[in-house]
């Protein structure tokens, strides 16, 4: 399909007018290093930039999002998925128009998901891709078969590193994993939290020579978040660091991260943009690989 085809489909969908999609999935190798901090922040700052913002909360049964953001949903992906409340009223209102969809907590059925929830879930999401220009998606610690299934929903994977010299074994094995099979070619690495950013700078070349050299992605800085007290005074008072304290240092960290993602370069106009599509040809792969 050439670029006037992928327009013509664009324009269709009602996206004609507003740039395409956004969806990224915030990832890490190891647990607790800073992606629910990450997702929410960023949430916050691009909608600070205008944008449309849906969070999916993909840390299924361990729910955090909804903290962060100081919201308390009525209801959750749970919900949604055993059909007794519609998608609408599933997603909850969070500060600055951002949109969640809750994961849940402690709901152990969730935490696989079977390939009839990921369908349903798919469909449901398809139907309201034209309200969002972002989709943010907070993923759950680890490489296991949900992570797996969001990240390949993305058109980029943001990988959050932690600056230890031990974190590089564990984000060389989340690119490997999810650069796979096509899951995701393109990610973006945020070193959080820095204590001393000189070290931490050896970090990104460190990981791209040895990606480089056995794996292929694609793989771009996007910035150092130092640690900073007032992260978890904001986590305190269930707000973001950048709604509350936005020139404290991580808050700095996170507005040029933001730039970068959201108001430099938007993405080329393709049909790669849409949930549709890329969850589209991950379900094609999984049959294929079941029949
Ligand atoms: N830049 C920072 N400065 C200070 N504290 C931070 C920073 N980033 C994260 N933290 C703290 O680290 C802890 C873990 O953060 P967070 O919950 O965002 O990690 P996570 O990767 O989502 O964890 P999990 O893998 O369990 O989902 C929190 O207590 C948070 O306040
Ligand atoms: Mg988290």
């Amino acid at each position: 399909m050439d670029q006037a085809d992928s327009l013509r489909q664009l324009a269709a969908s009602g996206r004609l007018g507003r740039p395409p999609l956004q969806v990224l999935a915030v990832t890490s190798g190891k647990g607790g290093v800073g992606k629910t901090n990450v997702s929410a922040n960023l949430a916050v700052m691009a909608a600070k930039a205008g944008k449309r913002v849906l969070v999916i909360d993909a840390d299924l049964g361990l729910a955090n999002v909804e903290v962060l953001l100081g919201i308390k949903p009525r209801h959750h992906l749970g919900d949604l998925l055993d059909g007794s409340v519609p998608l609408n009223d599933v997603l909850a209102e969070g500060p600055f128009g951002i949109r969640l969809l809750p994961a849940g907590s402690g709901l152990p059925s969730l935490t696989h998901l079977t390939d009839t929830q990921k369908m349903q879930l798919i469909s449901s999401l398809d139907a309201i891709e034209e309200r969002f220009d972002v989709v943010l998606i907070d993923t759950g610690a680890g490489i296991g078969e949900n992570v797996l299934f969001f990240v390949s929903a993305a058109q980029e994977a943001i990988l959050v590193v932690n600056p230890e010299p031990t974190s590089l074994v564990d984000a060389y094995a989340a690119v490997k994993v999810f650069s796979q099979d096509g899951h995701v070619q393109k990610f973006g690495v945020i070193v959080n939290p820095v204590v001393d950013e000189l070290s931490a700078r050896d970090i990104f070349p460190k990981l791209t020579t040895v990606t480089n050299r056995f794996l292929k992605a694609n793989i771009r800085l996007l910035g150092y978040v130092p640690r900073d007290e007032n992260v978890h005074k904001a986590v305190m008072a269930q707000r973001t660091v950048v709604d509350i304290f936005p020139k404290s240092p991580a808050s700095r960290a996170f507005s040029d991260i933001s730039d970068r993602l959201f108001s430099m370069a938007a993405p080329e106009p393709s049909l790669e943009s849409g949930l549709k599509f890329m969850w589209n040809r991950l379900l094609r792969e999984s049959s294929a690989a079941a029949g």
